[in-house]
């Protein structure tokens, strides 16, 4: 989304209250934004398949009391997430439990709390779960995360193949040969899918939904369970840069429809309860980040904006978290001199930490009357913000995060 449709949702000038009003440098998450993205997946999933939160795209409290006012369920990846989703309010048959080393004691937690599935990834991970069932008598209700056989994978951040996610199909054989054997204590519920992140093509989405079906129908030929649950992962990508067009939705509700009808899943379809579980998308657009400029100096050929956050607060604007080369998000200032004259001049954006990586916008127009004690504003920041940045070093505050209504 860039600046002029956030604008158009929300308004200047609400941005500028809530940031003047807020504590930064910090996060401000703005309600209208998360509800629109919800309702724009619900329409674009006809009903037919149910929402849950990725946790770790942004496991705020605020963020989760909405994503629970909203009715979501939600895919956890630790135990401190399983908690706050808990504290959220959100119903522990609606929760999943994906990620690749889950401890005893985070299993454990979550069968005891008795989550819709706990997703393994691994034999061990089952044999595990078997012993806690077996040692406090419990049953545990379980999915398997497939790892599937694929060729090359089109997506930003790739999260299947080669990688330590989920089980691979040649290991399938003797997971399913401990579940059958133990049937009346691990429930086997159905199989988990999440292939990447960052998907902008409605096509690839829609394929990768294909390849969640068809191993659904290769794992009850070939093990003869049931499946009765398909989570088709996350991995719905939002468009940061002017370059990226942004996820086509009105094209993968049409694709989402031609493969939820195609005959050979109809029966998978009719009696399987049908998740995605995106991140991203549902967050991504509703939070801004937000910082202070500190100083303002000319050093070489640059003249610098240092702020008072910066990649500590927010390591995806200096392309943290697996981005090849860093690009710069959409921007604005706040001033307190005039603006009406329009002039701008090139800043290059950076935070306030030691390292010369703490660079969070490169050669960007920003008014020529920029001070110190504006603010820079930077957008499409709700998702894998604050707890996916390095937040303890060089000690500085930890950012402000407010949720606008
Ligand atoms: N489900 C599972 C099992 C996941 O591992 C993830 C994300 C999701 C769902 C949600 O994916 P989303 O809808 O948000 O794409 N910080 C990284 C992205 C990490 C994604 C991790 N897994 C980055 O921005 O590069």
């Amino acid at each position: 989304m860039n600046k002029e449709q956030f604008y158009s949702v929300v308004s200047r000038e609400k941005v500028v209250q809530a940031v003047r009003a807020a504590n930064g440098p910090g996060y401000l998450f703005f309600k209208d934004i998360l509800q629109h993205k919800y309702e724009a997946i619900c329409q674009c999933l006809a009903g037919r398949v149910q929402v849950h939160y990725a946790v770790k795209a942004n496991p705020s409290p605020m963020v989760l009391e909405e994503i629970s006012r909203l009715g979501l369920g939600a895919d956890v990846a630790s135990g401190g997430e399983l908690q706050a989703v808990l504290d959220a309010g959100i119903p522990a048959e609606k929760i999943e439990f994906s990620g690749p080393g889950k401890r005893l004691e985070e299993l454990q937690a979550a069968m005891e709390v008795g989550i819709g599935a706990i997703n393994v990834e691994s034999l061990s991970e089952l044999k595990k779960i078997l012993t806690l069932s077996r040692d406090r008598d419990r049953q545990a209700r379980i999915g398997v995360r497939i790892n599937p056989d694929m060729g090359k994978v089109k997506t930003g951040l790739k999260m299947a193949g080669n990688t330590q996610f989920g089980i691979s199909e040649a290991n399938l054989p003797e997971v399913f040969a401990l579940i059958r054997d133990n049937a009346n204590r691990l429930l086997f519920q159905g199989i988990h899918l999440h292939i990447g992140s960052q998907v902008l093509e409605a096509s690839v989405i829609a394929e990768n939904m294909r390849i969640a079906l068809n191993s659904a129908l290769k794992v009850e030929q070939d093990f003869g369970v049931t499946v009765g649950k398909i989570n088709f992962g996350g991995g719905w990508g939002i468009n940061y840069f002017e370059n990226q067009a942004p996820l086509n939705l009105s094209q993968l509700s049409e694709f989402i429809g031609v493969v939820l009808k195609e005959p050979a899943y109809k029966g998978l379809v009719d009696r399987c309860k049908l998740i995605v579980e995106p991140g991203r998308f549902l967050v991504g657009e509703c939070g801004l980040f937000f910082a202070g400029i500190v100083t303002l100096k000319q050093n070489g050929t640059l003249d610098f904006a240092v702020l008072d956050g910066g990649m500590n607060h927010n390591y995806l604007l200096a392309g943290g978290m697996g981005q090849v080369i860093r690009r710069n998000f959409e921007i604005d200032a706040i001033c307190q001199g005039a603006e009406e004259d329009g002039e701008t001049k090139t800043f290059t954006v950076v935070g306030p930490l030691c390292t010369p990586q703490d660079v969070l916008a490169n050669n960007v127009e920003l008014p020529e009357v920029l001070a110190e004690e504006d603010t820079v504003l930077f957008f499409n920041c709700g998702a894998y913000g604050a707890s996916a940045s390095p937040l303890q070093f060089l000690s500085h505050p930890q950012p402000c995060e407010e949720m606008i209504d």
